[in-house]
């Protein structure tokens, strides 16, 4: 959560650098956006914030010509303190500005403890704390590193931190704990980033190098060349490896789509192809008695449909778990057990940190993420990768597809998958996407909106629930259908649509009842079925208050790819149908690196 990007430019390409990084960055949060850069000429301090998107800065950017060396920009998610242009960052304080991503734990303590020695604060924010500190320390004799470092080690809490000072204006300073940070050098040698993903430096930087927990980089634009060095925890000097930046500038583009998100859902089926031909699974889960899931959001619900993968296909008992939850309860961990760790971003907090919880008890951790070189992938003992592509929406889609598919091919051999039914089923739910805007056209609505499912239908009710949530902003919640008569079924009235997930598989009957249940009492339905259930549901389908959509008939458990893309669709045109924006939807952001 939050992005950020730093610069030292010795060509006249700063503003470009940092505004285009910023553009790339504001999936990690778009609450505010800001920069501060040191004037080519007379090195004073500027710094120009704007609540809202990264356009609303660039409008304040063209009032001036930015020409400057050294410079830094953030994207902000709000943990402390409100969307204001107080609380955007940069923060400043006597000639020093730092960028921030986490939390400072110790804010509170350090800011009472500034205010005694007389500073003031501007900002509701943590991250403030971190600029006065520094000009603190430097008002106590040391140099901008010396005070940089200093005060590194007076934080607790999360943080990737950026500092530049006015009084030393060739030095960039940055530091990293819990909180992911990159590094690369362009490919003339003409300028030096830092940021806070790949993705930021994916016109800039052709080779990276992931920065460690605990460490800190200083570079200096001193002569004849940029230089930088890399400090460990203990401040010895290290070399972290460098690798060659593989996200391009082609994947981060709609293709021709109105929006990420739909581009995303669209390559649904070309990326479980995708999945199946590059993934050629080697761990033998046979090996293992049981096996506990890990994950957050959309990924925990790709974990659970895994469990019904792999309990009916495999006959191992399957734990799921948020992981929020996992590393903070001691959980008993067990010799004969697989550790999954699944994340799309691969930087998920909880998710890392419940993996290290693991790692450190001695077990073996299989990681599954979409992200090279993320946190989680580059501590996990076995890394499998979906082969999603960057997913820039920050609703998780076309990865649910492949991490799910990824999770099947742990427990069914390659050659047995029908993957031509996976994929035609999902084409046919793409190429009936009107039908799924109508129906989402009708549902925008309601006061509220009940998933049901059972099986595999189960996850997919849990993760159409959250989708629409996220994106329509529409109270919805997912349940196995026969739940509904043990309290949820009491919300049922006319103004309430339930959509009911129910393949034709050995639940149908179950779900259909189910479904009755609830047009008894005057809910609107949505029943998603697949057409060989075309005689079973005559007598609920004429109903005035039931709409259907029928998907191909296609194997136990192939149905659950594509009535995935079926409510990822219904999610997209609600929100669409209510005018938001799908790709960048409200208090969200896409890497969720903050508890
Ligand atoms: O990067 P991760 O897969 O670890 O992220 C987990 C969740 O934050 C994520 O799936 C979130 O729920 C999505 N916004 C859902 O669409």
């Amino acid at each position: 959560m939050c992005g950020i990007i730093a610069a030292i430019s010795r060509d006249d390409g700063l503003e470009n650098a940092v505004i285009s990084a910023l553009e790339r960055l504001e999936y990690r949060g778009y609450d505010s956006a800001g920069i501060a850069y040191l004037d080519r000429n007379q090195p004073v301090l500027c710094r120009i914030r704007a609540t809202g998107r990264i356009e609303n800065l660039k409008r304040k950017i063209a009032q001036r010509h930015i020409d400057g060396t050294i410079g830094i920009g953030h994207t902000r998610w709000a943990t402390h303190g409100g969307v204001t242009e107080e609380n955007a960052h940069p923060h400043a304080c006597n000639g020093v500005a730092i960028v921030h991503n986490g939390i400072i734990e110790n804010y509170q303590q350090l800011k009472e403890r500034l205010k005694r020695n007389g500073y003031c604060f501007d900002s509701e924010t943590d991250s403030e704390v971190i600029a006065t500190l520094i000009a603190y320390n430097i008002s106590d004799g040391l140099d901008f590193t010396g005070a940089f470092l200093k005060s590194i080690r007076e934080l607790t809490g999360t943080y990737a931190i950026v500092a530049i000072h006015e009084k030393e204006p060739n030095t960039l300073l940055g530091a990293k704990n819990g909180s992911p940070m990159t590094v690369g050098l362009s490919p003339d040698g003409m300028n030096f980033y830092v940021a806070s993903d790949a993705v930021a430096l994916s016109s800039l930087a052709e080779n990276i190098a992931y920065l460690e927990d605990g460490d800190c980089i200083i570079a200096e634009n001193s002569d004849p060349a940029i230089a930088y060095k890399i400090l460990d925890k203990s401040e010895n000097e290290v070399v972290r490896q460098v690798v060659p930046n593989s996200i391009s500038l082609k994947s981060v583009n709609k293709g021709g789509y109105e929006t990420f998100m739909l581009k995303e859902i669209f390559e649904e089926a070309v990326v479980a192809a995708a999945t199946y031909d590059g993934l050629d699974c080697n761990v033998d889960i046979t090996k293992y008695g049981a096996i506990s899931i890990i994950a957050c959001g959309t990924s925990y619900y790709a974990g659970l449909l895994a469990k019904y993968f792999i309990e009916e296909l495999a006959q191992i008992h399957v734990d799921v778990e948020v992981a929020s939850e996992f590393r903070y309860r001691n959980p008993v961990l067990s010799p004969n057990s697989l550790y999954v760790f699944i994340s799309q971003s691969g930087e998920t907090i909880d998710t890392l940190c419940a993996m290290r919880l693991v790692k450190q008890r001695g077990y073996k951790t299989l990681a599954l993420i979409n992200v090279d070189g993320s946190s989680i992938a580059r501590e996990a003992d076995i890394v499998i990768k979906t082969a999603s592509g960057i997913e820039i929406g920050v609703a998780a889609t076309k990865t649910f597809i492949a991490q799910s598919l990824s999770m099947l091919m742990l427990c069914q051999k390659k050659e047995d998958i029908k993957m031509d039914q996976i994929t035609s089923s999902i084409n046919a739910v793409l190429n009936n996407c009107q039908q799924i805007a109508n129906a989402a056209e009708k549902m925008k609505g309601s006061k509220g909106l009940v998933y049901i499912g059972r099986g595999i239908s189960y996850p997919i009710a849990l993760e159409g629930a959250l989708k629409i949530k996220e994106l329509a902003y529409i109270s919805a919640e997912g349940y196995p259908a026969g739940e509904i008569k043990h309290g949820p079924i009491a919300i049922v009235d006319e103004d309430v649509y339930t959509i009911s997930i129910a393949p034709y598989d050995k639940h149908f009957e179950k779900t259909i009842s189910n479904t009755q249940e609830i047009l008894a009492r005057n809910g609107k339905i949505l029943l998603i079925t697949t057409k060989n259930s075309a005689g079973a549901v005559a007598g609920i389908v004429d109903h005035d208050n039931v709409d259907v959509l029928f998907l191909c008939d296609v194997e136990w458990p192939y149905q659950a790819f594509c009535m995935a893309t079926a409510i990822h669709l219904l999610a997209y045109y609600t929100s669409k149908a209510k005018g938001h924006d799908v790709d960048k939807p409200r208090n969200l952001a896409k890497s969720v690196t903050v508890e």
